[in-house]
């Protein structure tokens, strides 16, 4: 059967299901993350930082690393700390392997789905401009192993309370510790299953059997590679809501609970 009309397939199955859910969540994901990188406010409380705004580069928080605000920024632009950082991991995502697949079927329908017919004619692929330069991802995938190491690293300092008799630190365990531990675990889960982390670790090689260690980690990343959709959406549903956490306990509507 000739299909040429935008949409038509000779398909029985419910085959739009996975594009309009792969549109609801990745665009309800873009809208809460814009808003929540906007505020510049409720990002921080005690130990713990929302990853949306870490590495605080500028900022009024104790989390900050140089500090607050430079005095040259320019008011125009308005501030807040996460739009200093965000472009990294939003550009790992947007040019990731899997998630160009799911997001040119359910954002432009390019086609929809399988063996269904696509709104135009023509078909330029990712040889030519602008989805060439979705060659970038491996300069993302580099970028975004630092924001694993950071995220880690305050996973590590949401154990750390200060005593607000004593000032003195003290090791404990909250919720939050455990929220921005998951987090930092599934956004490690998902940058070292990406394509590029494989290629890097050992797919270049001819020979990898000739060098065992790199064949271990070859086969971890494999390994998760095999699961990376599964690690993006999980990364994704993760990191909302590590931000969540943060915000709601900052603003006094969630509590803390510490655990130990
Ligand atoms: Fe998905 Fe690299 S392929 S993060």
């Amino acid at each position: 059967m000739a299909v040429n009309r935008f949409g038509q397939t000779a398909r029985k199955d419910l085959w739009w299901v996975r594009p309009l859910m792969v549109f609801i969540g990745l665009f309800s994901f873009i809208v809460y993350a814009t808003w929540a990188a906007f505020q510049g406010e409720h990002y921080a409380i005690g130990p713990y930082i929302s990853p949306f705004y870490s590495p605080e580069i500028f900022g009024n928080s104790p989390h900050s690393w140089f500090g607050p605000k430079p005095s040259w920024w320019p008011a125009v632009l308005g501030f807040s700390p996460a739009l200093l950082i965000l472009w990294a991991p939003g550009g790992m995502r947007l040019t990731c392997y899997y998630y160009r697949g799911a997001y040119y079927k359910s954002f432009w329908a390019d086609p929809p789905a399988c063996a269904v017919s696509e709104p135009r004619k023509t078909y330029r692929g990712e040889n030519s401009l602008p989805l060439i330069l979705q060659n970038v991802h491996r300069y993302f995938l580099y970028l975004a192993i630092l924001f694993v190491i950071v995220l880690f690293y305050d996973a590590w300092k949401a154990l750390w309370f200060v005593d607000p008799a004593t000032g003195q630190e003290h090791f404990g365990i909250g919720v939050g510790t455990i929220v921005l531990t998951l987090n930092a675990t599934l956004l490690g889960g998902y940058t070292f299953g990406c394509h590029s982390f494989r290629h890097l670790v050992g797919g270049f090689k001819d020979q990898l059997s000739r060098s065992p260690v790199q064949r271990k980690v070859y086969n971890c990343a494999s390994c998760l590679n095999k699961r990376h959709m599964n690690w993006a959406w999980c990364s994704l549903f993760g990191v909302a809501f590590a931000d969540i956490y943060v915000r709601l306990c900052s603003m006094g509507i969630w509590t803390d609970w510490r655990i130990f």
